[in-house]
């Protein structure tokens, strides 16, 4: 199949590029290249360089491609940023994304592939591991934003007969990972411990989240097209808590335990937990996390190792 996958030259854009690649489709990475990078492109794939905002232009792109599928990823992805500048990031996440899903009612899209959060989108709760039917108190712009367009997408289903699925991450993390994720700190800490510079933790280090490796993610997107007729919102998360201190060790343990645990002022307003429940997509999809926490780290230390 022709796919279209929007900011495919990021993170996780790129693995699933990568696994689509290997699953005979043919891909289109749509991409502004404002965190990705032209490197993290499958050589078999194709970069249009555009602005989702750009209205004019994409609808060119789905005039001239004629993709069948659309996976979108592009966005202002810096929860931080986010609660700075709303508008910029509505801007992005929401209009972008509207843009995208009225061209795909009119080119006849397939089906409609989203990278919306679990991690931002249901606030802090007690309902942990949290499921799906869980209502949803985002604490950032970005979550806002996102939660709007799984909104948007059950529209554009009801409506107009668009085939979704959201997938609802936790915190993702892996090789090609970058420092403004919402996995962010594992990025941070590496660059730091590798240059031999002392990490901060912020605040007391018990803030938790539910990291998942990209591989498994990947997977999760490839099963959403897979399965082509189920429509809706999954989680894609691990179940299991992890707090700053204790990835804070994980990754030491990999310099030899040679950084004391530091810890500075803590960042008001910040989500307190996180940790998704995956049974709906286990269920639906036949999907599980295979990379535990442990394996993962391994690998994404080893992958900045090979770059240092
Ligand atoms: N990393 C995580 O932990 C995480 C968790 C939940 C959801 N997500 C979502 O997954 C998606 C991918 O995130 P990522 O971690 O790979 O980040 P990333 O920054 O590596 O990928 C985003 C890509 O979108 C591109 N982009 C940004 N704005 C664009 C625009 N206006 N037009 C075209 N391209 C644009 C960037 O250049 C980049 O290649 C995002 O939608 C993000 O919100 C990520």
């Amino acid at each position: 199949m022709k796919i279209l996958i929007t900011g495919g030259a990021g993170f996780i854009g790129s693995h699933i590029g990568d696994f689509l690649v290997e699953n005979g489709h043919e891909v289109v990475a749509l991409d502004n290249l404002s965190s990705g990078k032209k490197e993290n492109i499958n050589p078999k794939a194709k970069l249009i360089e555009a602005d989702v905002i750009d209205f004019q232009k994409i609808e060119g792109i789905f005039a001239e491609e004629k993709p069948e599928i659309i996976y979108h990823l592009a966005a202002q992805m810096d929860v931080r940023k986010s609660v700075e500048d709303p508008l910029f990031d509505s801007k992005t996440n929401i209009l972008g994304s509207l843009n995208l899903l009225n061209l795909s009612v009119k080119y006849q899209i397939k089906k409609f592939i989203f990278s919306s959060t679990g991690g931002a989108t249901y606030g802090d709760t007690d309902n942990r591991p949290t499921p799906e039917t869980q209502m949803e108190w985002p604490l950032s712009p970005y979550g806002v934003a996102k939660l709007s367009v799984d909104k948007f997408l059950n529209y554009f289903h009801q409506i107009h007969g668009l085939n979704y699925v959201s997938l609802r991450y936790g915190n993702v993390y892996g090789p090609r990972q970058n420092p403004h994720g919402e996995a962010g700190v594992i990025a941070i800490f590496l660059n730091k411990m590798f240059k031999g510079e002392q990490p901060v933790i912020n605040g007391e280090g018990v803030q938790t989240r539910d990291y998942v490796f990209v591989s498994d993610v990947a997977k999760a997107n490839l099963l959403a097209l897979h399965n082509f007729e189920k429509t809706g919102i999954f989680n894609v998360g691990t179940g299991v808590e992890t707090n700053v201190n204790q990835l804070f060790q994980e990754i030491n343990q990999h310099f030899e335990n040679k950084f004391p645990e530091i810890h500075g002022e803590g960042k008001k307003g910040e989500q307190k937990t996180s940790c998704l429940n995956f049974d709906k997509i286990k269920q639906e999809f036949g999907w599980e996390p295979e990379i535990n926490f442990k394996k993962g780290i391994k690998s994404t230390y080893q992958w900045f190792l090979e770059r240092k």
